[in-house]
């Protein structure tokens, strides 16, 4: 077995928290191994437990559109979550669940090693960029932390709900482009 074969079934053994027993199917992450950028999402939802990949619902369509606006795809980028298994009627994950998951999201950092790696939401930017993260305020922001980039972004669950960000979150993904036009420089 290779890295990530490892990796991937030991995640799926996992029962750290209790969501592991709930779940249908593991949502460990799916695309480019290699990627320049990695998207961290908040958590599966139905259709993402049913099909065992991340953001293959309504959120997701529109997560793909943000990705193909930059000539992106899921397959060239890597998409994950801070959890990798759905919460009982889409709840908030729990810190405590969060705490339980994050190894595993930091051995996918590990492996990928992107360049920039992008929050999708606030439950991923609070844990993984600023506890006081505000989304409406701080989208788009580039943010130096050790080898990585850090951006957070609007959560396409939240854009479909309230379309006014929308423009804002296609700046975000336009200034991502940027930058990384920049970085092959
Ligand atoms: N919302 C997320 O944050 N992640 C998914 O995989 C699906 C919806």
């Amino acid at each position: 077995m290779n890295e990530w074969e490892t990796l991937h079934s030991q995640c799926e053994a996992c029962r750290k928290c209790a969501l592991g027993h709930s779940r249908g199917r593991l949502v460990f992450g799916v695309g480019n191994p290699n990627a320049d950028v990695l998207f961290v999402g908040e958590a599966p939802g139905a259709k993402e437990d049913e099909l065992g990949e991340p953001f293959v619902g309504r959120s997701g369509k529109l997560l793909d559109q943000y990705l193909e606006g930059i000539g992106l795809d899921r397959k060239s980028v890597y998409i994950a979550n801070m959890l990798k298994c759905r919460p009982p009627q889409n709840r908030d994950p729990l810190p405590t669940e969060q705490e339980a998951c994050l190894p595993w999201l930091r051995a996918q950092v590990k492996l990928i090693r992107p360049r920039v790696i992008v929050c999708v939401g606030r439950i991923a930017a609070q844990r993984l960029i600023d506890k006081h993260f505000s989304v409406t305020k701080q989208h788009g922001q580039f943010i130096e932390r050790g080898d990585y980039l850090m951006m957070g972004t609007f959560h396409p669950a939240a854009l479909l709900r309230n379309s006014k960000y929308k423009p804002a979150a296609l700046e975000d993904f336009l200034g991502l482009r940027e930058r990384l036009g920049e970085m092959q420089k």
